[in-house]
């Protein structure tokens, strides 16, 4: 990978994560109007940040397997890790996936990459748990990530799902409440953001409980 890295920190409460994080986007931008070539795996969104925080404060993952969609830089997928869960970060972007990989190694958890595009998506293993950060705001995407739900999800099994308050995520969470029957516990939240000129935004985050047997 030819991509410049900056090692950062992040504060979680009694545990800071390292991250190597890409240092300068806008040099990896080639298309703008091809969203598949718009860099913005290179990113730590608000909307992983707060996952990520939710993960370290209110969840057990002992024992329990996990894949990250759409994983960029393996921020949530790596708090899972070291709360117990065996991790796969999965992403169609091949240095995602790597540095998804790689930040968790930094932090001590070994994890599996898996390179797939939703609308091609090969994994047949089904998980205890699915996560994904920002992720689900293209509603063309969205038939293909349900499918994925429905193919990768164990019975029991939870979705965590966060996002800055994006109209086509409430409305995709809702349809996956109702066509997978699951029950919510929703958390809205803040993220500051020191950097940038907003300060802050604001994040909900979807925490789904699919029945069991
Ligand atoms: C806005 S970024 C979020 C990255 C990270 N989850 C975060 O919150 O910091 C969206 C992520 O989804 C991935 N993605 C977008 N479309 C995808 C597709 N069709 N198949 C697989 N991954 C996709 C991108 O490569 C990128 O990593």
């Amino acid at each position: 990978m030819d991509i410049r890295l900056r090692r950062t920190p992040f504060y979680l409460p009694g545990k800071i994560i390292n991250l190597d994080i890409v240092d300068d986007v806008e040099a990896l931008i080639t298309d703008l109007s091809d969203a598949d070539l718009v860099p913005c795996w290179a990113e730590i969104w608000p909307a992983a940040r707060s996952l990520a925080r939710y993960i370290w404060e209110h969840l057990d993952l002992t024992g329990k397997t996990l894949m990250e969609l759409g994983s960029g830089l393996g921020l949530p997928g790596t708090v899972c890790g070291l709360k117990g869960a065996t991790v796969t970060f999965s992403d169609y972007n091949q240095d995602a996936v790597q540095l998804s990989l790689h930040n968790a190694g930094l932090n001590g958890v070994s994890a599996a990459g898996y390179q797939g595009d939703w609308r091609n998506f090969m994994l047949t293993e089904k998980y205890d748990w699915i996560i994904g950060s920002d992720v689900f705001y293209d509603p063309k995407l969205n038939p293909y990530v349900l499918k994925i739900f429905r193919n990768n999800l164990k019975e029991g099994g939870q979705l965590l799902l966060s996002h800055q308050c994006r109209k086509h995520t409430y409305d995709f969470v809702q349809q996956v409440i109702t066509e997978l029957g699951m029950t919510e516990i929703r958390v809205d939240t803040v993220e500051k953001d020191a950097e940038s000129a907003f300060g802050q935004f604001s994040i909900s985050i979807h925490h789904l409980l699919k029945p069991g047997l």
